[in-house]
């Protein structure tokens, strides 16, 4: 199709010059472009929102040049190393670091709701074993919004904390029991006194003929992968999410939908991707070819773990996800394993490479993340699930702002048509 241009009239021209600019407290201004069809009969054209704010927000911000990440100021780094998740959980719903007695009470509330109704653990047998654990996931979060709707009045904020509460009470068991159901153990139920991790990974590893004895060093790094995959901004997964609880749906059903969208191997799924990538690629001396397959444009591999859309420079997360792994590994005496030396040399050529250099590649968060999620003995078919297991705080943190904004509306984006111009049905006889 030939370029065109516009070239707008004067009064247009004017009119378009008087699109207001909206500053951040951090990161680029926008244009408010709410007026633009009206005031010129034009769209703005953005497949995959690369310039396009869908959002005000005051939950995360990142600066994808100079990789930084902030959870409602806080930068990622010292959350990782002085708060635990249950603490970020609170930092994200609430905008403020809890002090002793506000957490004592969190923490208190959460062990009231991390029960789930014994009929829920009935949807997993409709599955069969080796379902993927992302694909249960979708289905039974989805079932809460059939236990919690009547009772969750979306427009009060009692009811949202609530629905908030609830979740991120249920996920740990919930994806607990995705694990536990693909091998044919019983669930084992949570114990309200455990830490969040721990209670996690008891019930996940945890075999119910034995006394469960955890090692606090897995343990904190369970915690603190939570942690860095808390909350990203709009992310296609919360953009979902957002999008779907625009209509006022039930937050259940809109965080359903964001898992549906984290399983991408695009976003989510980039953490098993990784895994699987590695293990193909299974010796060093077979990287160059794979790396060259990276960047061939007739060849749609992908080097998973690498890339961005905001990311310009190494993310934040993934440093801290290779010092976790070091740490990790060094307990479990595995710092020869294999994957992780294969991983850190498949890191190191990447980023001599001038193609990943121009295009600023730098590993993201899913690149490390499996290492270390495979060494605490996580099969790969649930490294995504932990992912939205951390991300459901994000996602609800998200949806209750969306909620509570004075400027909510329904989400409706418009198209450019490219279709048939209008016309006439004929007769079948005459197709
Ligand atoms: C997550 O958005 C978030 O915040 C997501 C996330 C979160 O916490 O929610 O951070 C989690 O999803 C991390 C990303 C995990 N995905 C992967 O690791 C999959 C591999 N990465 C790519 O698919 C890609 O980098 C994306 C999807 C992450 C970003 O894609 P963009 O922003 O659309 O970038 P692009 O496709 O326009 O790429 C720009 C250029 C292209 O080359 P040119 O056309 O300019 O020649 O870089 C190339 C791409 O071909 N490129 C890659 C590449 N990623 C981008 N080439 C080889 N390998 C890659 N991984």
């Amino acid at each position: 199709m030939a370029e065109k241009h516009v070239s707008l009239t004067e009064d247009e021209q004017h009119k378009v010059s008087k699109l207001p600019v909206m500053d951040g407290t951090l990161g680029p201004s926008v244009v408010d472009i709410r007026s633009l069809y009206a005031q010129t009969g034009y769209f703005t054209y953005d497949p995959g929102f690369t310039s396009t704010a869908s959002c005000s927000s005051k939950i995360t911000f990142i600066d994808g040049d100079n990789g930084v990440l902030l959870y409602r100021g806080y930068p990622i780094e010292q959350l990782a190393e002085k708060c635990d998740f249950l603490e970020v959980c609170y930092l994200l719903l609430n905008g403020e670091l809890p002090n002793g007695a506000e957490m004592k009470e969190f923490v208190t509330t959460i062990s009231k709701h991390v029960m789930v109704h014994e009929q829920l653990t009935r949807f997993y047998s409709g599955f069969r074993r080796d379902a993927h654990p992302m694909a249960v996931l979708v289905g039974v979060v989805g079932a809460l919004s059939a236990f919690y709707h009547d009772g969750t009045d979306v427009t009060c904020r009692e009811d949202r904390y609530t629905a908030a509460i609830r979740l991120i009470a249920k996920m740990p068991n919930i994806v607990a029991m995705c694990h536990k159901y693909s091998t044919g153990m019983p669930f084992i139920y949570p114990k309200r006194k455990l830490g969040y991790a721990e209670n996690f990974m008891r019930m996940m590893m945890g075999d119910p003929c034995d006394e469960y004895i955890p090692n606090p060093i897995l343990i904190r790094a369970i915690d603190r992968i939570l942690i860095l995959h808390a909350d990203h901004e709009q992310n296609a997964s919360t953009s979902t999410v957002r999008l779907a609880g625009s209509s006022g749906a039930n937050p259940y059903a809109c965080v359903a939908a964001g898992i549906a969208c984290l399983w991408g191997a695009a976003h989510g799924g980039a953490n098993e991707a990784v895994l699987n990538m590695l293990e193909e690629i299974g010796d060093a001396s077979n990287i160059p070819e794979y790396v060259a397959k990276a960047k061939d444009k007739n060849d749609p591999f992908r080097l998973m773990g690498f890339g961005h859309r905001v990311y310009k420079n190494y993310d934040p997360r993934a440093k801290l996800m290779r010092q976790t792994c070091h740490e990790v590994l060094d307990e479990l005496n595995l710092h020869n394993d294999r994957t992780f030396k294969l991983a850190m040399e498949l890191e190191r050529i990447a980023l001599e490479d001038p193609y990943f250099v121009e295009r600023k590649l730098y590993p993201n968060v899913d690149f490390y993340s499996g290492i270390v999620l495979r060494a605490l003995g996580i099969p790969t078919e649930m490294f995504t699930a932990i992912f939205a297991l951390a991300r459901s705080v994000g996602w609800i943190a998200q949806w209750d702002e969306m909620i509570s904004d004075p400027e909510l509306k329904i989400g409706r984006p418009r198209q450019l048509y490219r279709g048939v111009p209008q016309r006439d049905v004929q007769p079948i006889s005459s197709r």
